[in-house]
């Protein structure tokens, strides 16, 4: 099938398989590898991104289902010239990290919350 997504602030035309989850399509299609794949059933939240604002499993999601949807993935927290979101900068200064794997995830669904806040 034919979609495009528009992916922080990118539109990507594709050509996809209607079975190929998002998360593949972000990370093998698109070159996003930011978006991490822990549990691949939607209970770990590493997979976590942003579609029409809300956060989204990306490993529960096929690729075609955000068809026209705005995407938002870790990739496009920080600013253009590389300033860390302040998200990204609270999650450092309070040592939010432990291993690294999931902050993608955590970093997206935690955007809402600052976002509502
Ligand atoms: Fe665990 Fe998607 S990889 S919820």
């Amino acid at each position: 099938m034919n979609v495009v997504l528009h992916v922080n602030g990118v539109a990507h035309a594709l050509e996809l398989d209607p079975r190929r989850l998002l998360s593949d399509v972000l990370r093998h299609d698109l070159g996003l590898t930011g978006t991490h794949v822990g549990c691949e059933h939607g209970v770990c939240g590493c997979c976590t991104v942003l579609v029409a604002g809300e956060p989204a499993r990306s490993c529960l999601m096929l690729g075609v289902q955000a068809d026209g949807a705005e995407i938002r993935t870790v990739e496009g927290l920080a600013a253009p010239d590389g300033t860390p979101h302040p998200l990204q900068v609270a999650f450092r200064r309070h040592h939010g990290l432990q291993c690294g794997f999931c902050t993608p995830g955590f970093l997206m669904t935690a955007l809402t919350v600052y976002r509502d806040a």
